[in-house]
């Protein structure tokens, strides 16, 4: 069977749980809700979501007042999910694309996103190739200024999260993926303690597009 589905189902799988249930769920998004606030963003701004899963930060984007949000995730189970509880929690129309960031397909179509975020996506990508996928999607759909929000596990984070394992992330390690036309403007480390009481080390970082193109020597 094609790998993509056998991952697909696993996710699928996954969020047939309760939210409390799931090892990554968290009931408050301050820290990334933090580093947005860095950004002074306009509010109509687009925001994507990556690997949204059923997460509450669309709640804390629409209470933080903004108004252009799409959630991508390859598990419809969970989009579903969250489609719903936003419609009747905030009566919002949340944008869903359901579709694989290792093989994009719709998010391609996207463009100027003005901030991109993923919170303990990236870190499931071990394959150089899936990795290359996911960055060069962000060089494609982030407008020029705009904003890449990456948290995943720190170095001397967890081996696995949902059963599979994991690459681990440095601030460093992030730089070197996106490339100079990037520039840090914040990180930090958290630890997360998930809803069984274990500890999960993320590194946490922000990361603004440069205007100019860079010149390769
Ligand atoms: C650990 S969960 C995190 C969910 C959410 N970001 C949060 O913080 O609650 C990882 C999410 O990534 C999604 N995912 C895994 N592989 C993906 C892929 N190739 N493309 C898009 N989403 C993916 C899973 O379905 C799952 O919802």
């Amino acid at each position: 069977m094609d790998d993509s589905l056998n991952i697909k189902e696993h996710w699928n799988t996954a969020y047939n749980k309760d939210d409390d249930q799931l090892g990554w769920f968290e009931s408050n998004p301050d820290k990334t809700m933090g580093l947005i606030a860095k950004t002074n963003l306009a509010k109509n701004t687009l925001i994507l979501n990556v690997g949204a899963g059923t997460t509450t930060l669309i709640e804390s984007l629409l209470y933080a007042g903004f108004t252009n949000i799409i959630a991508n995730d390859l598990s419809d189970v969970a989009l579903q999910r969250l489609k719903v509880r936003i419609k009747k929690s905030d009566n919002y129309d949340l944008k869903c694309v359901a579709d694989d960031l290792t093989n994009p397909k719709e998010l391609n179509q996207l463009k100027n996103v003005d901030l991109w975020i993923d919170r303990a996506v990236l870190h499931f990508f071990l394959k150089d190739e899936d990795q290359e996928t996911y960055f060069n999607l962000i060089h494609k759909i982030i407008a020029k200024n705009g904003y890449v929000l990456i948290a995943v596990f720190a170095e001397n984070g967890g081996k696995k999260c949902s059963g599979l394992p994991l690459q681990l992330y440095s601030v460093e390690k992030l730089q070197d993926k996106l490339g100079r036309n990037f520039k840090l403007i914040e990180s930090f480390n958290y630890t997360f303690i998930n809803p069984s009481g274990g500890e999960r080390p993320y590194i946490y970082t922000l990361f603004q597009k440069n205007n100019e193109s860079v010149v390769v020597y």
